[in-house]
């Protein structure tokens, strides 16, 4: 018995931070290999907690930032971490629609930043989303990705039967089965008009000593760590779901990697 209807209204209420591959190393991985100027606009879709959006504008105080997500749950832990951090006026949320156009003009974006997004949608709204991002950026603009990827050795039949048990335990898949494949990934994305510069798969990091998260947005999480650690009820769902986790995909067998990836709109 959980308290939560998908697994990410837990991250959300618990305040989560860098909820994709290799964490918070896996974000600065990404900001080592986009390569930004500093002077950018930058817009993260799927910003969840915020978490990003802070240590992107910490280490580059120069960009035009701005975040948006479907959820109102992580849009209103964003809000709270992007306001504890003093950085209210400076960075921007955006409550997103399934199946509306993401709310800017066409060829505006210099950036758009994605970490564990992409890659749990159904076909339909993985290509929206595609076009979408492809309409907002500037022509050569960067799409800076950190997705979780089935490994080529996983069929389709298999992703499918993983991502049903997902569905029923956690209300979302772990990463689609006919896109979000390592040998399928790449064509959809050069198919839909972007230009892939780099990918890495980011398996295993230790520390980067080139990019510092900010000290208040540490302190926030700290405080909401301490908070939950006394909630029984997150106590009580974040074991379920460790437990639940590793009965359906167990770390012993590698069926997923994590990757970055870059890519440029031709
Ligand atoms: C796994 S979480 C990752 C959150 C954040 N990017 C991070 O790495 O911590 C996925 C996030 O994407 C959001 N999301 C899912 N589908 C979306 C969509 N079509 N448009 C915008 N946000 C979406 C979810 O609400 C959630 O906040």
């Amino acid at each position: 018995m959980t308290h939560y209807k998908n697994v990410l209204d837990h991250y959300a209420n618990t305040n989560t931070s860098f909820l994709h591959g290799a964490g918070i190393e896996g974000s600065k991985h990404l900001l080592s290999v986009a390569k930004l100027a500093g002077n950018e606009s930058v817009f993260e879709l799927g910003c969840g907690t915020g978490a990003s959006l802070i240590l992107l504008k910490h280490n580059f105080p120069n960009l035009d930032i701005c975040g948006g997500d479907l959820s109102q749950t992580m849009l209103k832990a964003a809000q709270k971490r992007i306001r504890f951090c003093g950085l209210h006026k400076q960075v921007t949320l955006y409550k997103l629609q399934q199946n509306q156009a993401i709310p800017f003009p066409d060829n505006s974006k210099d950036v758009v930043w994605i970490e564990s997004v992409l890659a749990i949608q159904n076909d339909q709204q993985f290509d929206f989303l595609l076009t979408e991002i492809h309409r907002i950026l500037k022509p050569g603009g960067k799409l800076a990705l950190n997705e979780t990827l089935w490994l080529p050795h996983v069929t389709i039949e298999q992703a499918n039967r993983l991502n049903e048990e997902c569905q029923k335990a956690f209300g979302i898949i772990q990463a689609n089965a006919n896109n979000a494949r390592l040998d399928t990934w790449r064509n959809t994305i050069e198919n839909k008009g972007y230009s892939i510069d780099y990918q890495e798969n980011i398996e295993s990091f230790s520390g980067s000593t080139l990019w510092n998260n900010s000290y208040r947005s540490k302190l926030f999480d700290a405080w909401k760590k301490t908070k939950q650690l006394v909630n029984l009820k997150y106590r009580s769902d974040h074991k379920t779901i460790s437990q639940k986790g590793e009965q359906i995909i167990s770390s012993k067998v590698k069926v997923l990697n994590a990757y970055v990836v870059v890519a440029r709109k031709c």
